[in-house]
């Protein structure tokens, strides 16, 4: 087989990247390990930034996202017993957030595939890179029984933090950043409509909760749990529980449905740097992962794959290198910005236990202040619809 682009992995930076590229007739292989069906039943994120919606939109691969994406303009930050607006839009020159989720994206960029008759495949396994440094890089993969060879000019590592091709990369070569946090979330998706209309980040002292959504008739809920929580400890009415008491308010109600799936996870700040070796470019959660206080992590890699693609794109019609040559640290600047302010974000809303009171009241101060002055509020604000130049 042969590809001008070789993309590890189908998430949505691989998907999204397969889809700019054939715009510009650049054609591309997706290999992915797992199932379709795994792939767009993967429980994840779901607000956009408006950039980032737009370009979905833009890239003609936004027209549910279009229908039936949720206009945010602002979220509200709730601390002793309070609940502060910020109005994002107001602070941003209008900008906003969309809320759709992740796993929708995901299947409208399949369906785009797949009806375009583009090469995707699933259930590929034992995926190996290979002549990362000659201008014939190679991706190996069993598929169908049979092992098969991809030959292409540039390989797309968009297979997430555990993939094989950021691992690929010889000893020596990256440096890696990194903070685990001593706790986790554990999320739920509930048959109910969402109780407030927008977004509400809890600070508690039980521990942080969000209360988000994904439609009228469907809410996501989050509390912080410990990051190795066992779901079994927690059935639907503790759940319920824990959220009622962090994010409860005298005269709001929060309306509790069936609970529809239910998950862990971890938080952790990554960054390996430089996102190339040779002719591997790393993309999205496979170059930097962020904890999702701060609503990053699917904005990042589509931030990545948009440069990915203009790099390409330029590198074939022009023969110039230098969009290529700058991608890693044209990507960098925005992820260190996305790390700083998740790590904040996470900083000042979740419990630790190894904080003394010290801690607590400085971080109740910082809520203060961001709610109530209209320069750290225009700082949250232009961070959270994303900045626009980094
Ligand atoms: N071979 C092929 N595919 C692989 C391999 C492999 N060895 N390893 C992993 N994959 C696939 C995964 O199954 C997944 O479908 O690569 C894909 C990576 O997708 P994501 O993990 O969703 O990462 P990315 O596309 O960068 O999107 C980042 O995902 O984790 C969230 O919060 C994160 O919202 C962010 C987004
Ligand atoms: C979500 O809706 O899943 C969500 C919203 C905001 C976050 C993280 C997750 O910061």
């Amino acid at each position: 087989m042969r590809a001008q682009v070789g993309i590890v992995g189908a998430g949505p930076a691989g998907l999204t990247l397969a889809h700019l590229l054939h715009r510009e007739g650049i054609e591309s292989v997706v290999l992915e390990d797992r199932g379709r069906e795994h792939v767009e039943q993967r429980l994840r994120a779901g607000v956009l930034e408006q950039a980032i919606a737009d370009l979905l939109v833009d890239a003609g691969a936004g027209e549910r996202l279009r229908r039936e994406g949720i206009v945010h303009h602002g979220i509200e930050l709730q601390f002793d017993s309070e609940r502060h607006r910020i109005p994002l839009s107001d602070l941003t020159g209008g900008r906003a957030i969309v809320v759709y989720g992740q796993t929708e994206i995901v299947k409208d960029l399949i369906r785009l595939r797949v009806d375009a008759d583009l090469p995707l495949l699933f259930d590929v396994s034992d995926v190996s890179v290979h002549d990362l440094e000659s201008e014939r890089p190679s991706i190996r993969f069993s598929h169908d029984g049979g092992e098969q060879i991809l030959e292409c000019d540039v390989v797309a590592g968009c297979d997430g933090y555990h993939g094989v091709c950021r691992p690929s990369i010889p000893a020596g070569v990256l440096s890696e950043f990194s903070r685990e946090y001593p706790f986790g979330w554990l999320g739920i998706l509930a048959a109910v409509p969402p109780s407030n209309d927008e977004l509400v980040y809890s600070h508690h002292e039980r521990g942080f909760a969000l209360l988000s959504l994904r439609s009228p008739e469907l809410s996501r809920l989050y509390v912080q749990c410990r990051p190795d929580e066992d779901l079994a400890e927690w059935p639907d009415a503790r759940i319920w529980e824990e959220l009622q008491l962090r994010l409860g308010l005298e005269g709001w109600t929060l309306a509790e449905g069936p609970i529809l799936e239910k998950g862990v996870t971890g938080m952790r700040s990554y960054v390996a740097e430089p996102m190339r070796f040779g002719r591997l470019f790393l993309a999205g959660d496979a170059a930097h992962i962020v904890p999702p206080t701060g609503a990053k992590g699917l904005n990042l890699a589509l931030h990545d794959v948009r440069l990915l693609a203009e790099a390409l794109t330029s590198w074939y019609r022009s023969d110039s290198s230098e969009l290529l040559d700058g991608y890693s640290d044209a990507c960098l600047r925005r992820v260190w910005r996305a790390e700083h302010f998740s790590w904040w974000m996470t900083s000042l809303l979740h419990r630790f236990d190894s904080a003394d009171d010290f801690d607590l009241k400085l971080q109740l101060s910082q809520l203060r202040y961001v709610t109530s002055s209209i320069a750290a509020a225009t700082s949250l604000a232009e961070n959270y619809v994303g900045i626009e130049r980094v």
